[in-house]
């Protein structure tokens, strides 16, 4: 069991950007900069900030009463609307790693992505309770992706979160500056031996099938009987394409500026996406939510959710389970503010807020 004695030290940072400073100064170069950098000049990295930020929200006046945060999640009941994005190799960032990010996912009663390069295996990572979710890279071997979703399966996982915007591991020119390779005792748990190591990016590269098309997603939802979420979807016409399959979600994702670079941010793009498919499936998004108001300004562009990554990660290099627990109940105490201060009772009504680009003018 994963505790919180293991981390006696000095206070915790009371703001996001505080965690993510004492993070770096914890982290080794080549870890910070896995984790933080993005591909190529790291544009889209930069642009999903700046397009979170130039959300406008309008907010109602004298709508009386208290507020209510939580949701529903594909199928799960959630205490807001927040998952914990599918991270890698999350012992690189502290000894318990995926443990104890899953056991602040279920402190806070939201739902914990484990990845398929997880540095813990779905089973040990399912003994802690939280409601997972099972993310899949498509592996080269078909009958390794059925044997992956079938542990899930009997895992507990409750859906399927395909990534989709992974055909090859863009460069990442941070790693290939620091020649960044995985320590010897982090490994992919759930792929077994032999999978010789070298850098992140060729090893992923020959395990991964860059081949995958949408037939290979109408044999998997033949194969699984768990709700499919396709992550990295940008381009309305497939979220359409994903909604005609019958997928349950699409998370609107640009890999946190780690896939394409120049890939539009995800919140320029959201409404696009909401509008073709949202009556069809769940609209969820990631890629640069920071904080409550990021939430409740995805819920006013007409996600049901968001993803949240590296500032989960910083939590998890600070201080483990009481640091992601932390990181989480910042996000809380921010999204109720919000939605306090934006005149919203609850997730519902959130969605119905208004928004202006306080650049442009645009959105409506
Ligand atoms: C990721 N992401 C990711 N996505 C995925 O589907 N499987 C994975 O194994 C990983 N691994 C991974 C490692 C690290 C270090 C990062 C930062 C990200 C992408 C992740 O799920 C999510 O899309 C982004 O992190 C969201 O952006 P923010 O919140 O980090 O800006």
């Amino acid at each position: 069991m994963v505790g919180d004695d293991a981390d006696q030290g000095p206070p915790l940072p009371e703001t996001l950007a505080g965690l993510a400073v004492a993070a770096r100064a914890r982290l080794p170069h080549d870890i910070w900069d896995f984790a933080a950098g993005g591909s190529g000049a790291e544009l889209t990295l930069a642009a999903n900030r700046a397009a979170f930020d130039e959300v406008g929200l309008v907010p109602r006046v004298l709508t009386g009463g208290g507020v209510d945060p939580s949701a529903r999640l594909v199928r799960d009941a959630a205490a807001m609307p927040v998952a914990v994005a599918p991270m890698a190799y999350q012992r690189l960032y502290h000894p318990d790693g995926e443990l104890a990010m899953a056991e602040a996912a279920r402190r806070a009663s939201v739902p914990f992505v484990i990845s398929t390069v997880s540095s813990r295996t779905i089973e040990e990572i399912a003994k802690v309770e939280a409601v997972c979710w099972f993310q899949l890279y498509w592996l080269r071997d078909r009958s390794a992706v059925l044997e992956l979703v079938q542990r899930a399966e009997a895992a507990g996982c409750t859906a399927l979160m395909v990534t989709v915007d992974v055909p090859v591991m863009a460069n990442r020119r941070r790693d290939l500056r620091n020649r960044f390779t995985l320590p010897d005792h982090i490994r992919p748990a759930n792929l077994g031996a032999g999978l010789g190591m070298t850098s992140v990016k060729v090893h992923t590269d020959l395990v991964f099938d860059a081949a995958v098309s949408w037939a290979d997603l109408e044999w998997l939802r033949e194969h699984t009987s768990l709700p499919l979420v396709l992550k990295g979807v940008l381009d309305p016409r497939d979220a359409c394409l994903a909604a005609d399959l019958g997928v349950a979600a699409v998370v609107v994702s640009n890999h946190g500026g780690r896939q394409l670079d120049g890939a539009a941010p995800s919140a320029a793009v959201l409404p696009a996406v909401v509008d073709a498919v949202a009556d069809r499936l769940d609209v969820l998004v990631d890629s640069g939510v920071r904080g409550g108001t990021d939430v409740l300004r995805a819920l006013a562009l007409g996600a049901a959710g968001v993803l949240v990554g590296r500032p989960l990660l910083w939590g998890l290099a600070v201080a483990g389970v009481a640091g992601v627990t932390h990181t989480l109940e910042l996000f809380r105490e921010e999204l109720v503010e919000a939605l306090r201060l934006a005149g919203c009772a609850d997730v519902r009504s959130a969605r119905e807020l208004r928004t202006v680009s306080v650049r442009s003018g645009g959105h409506g």
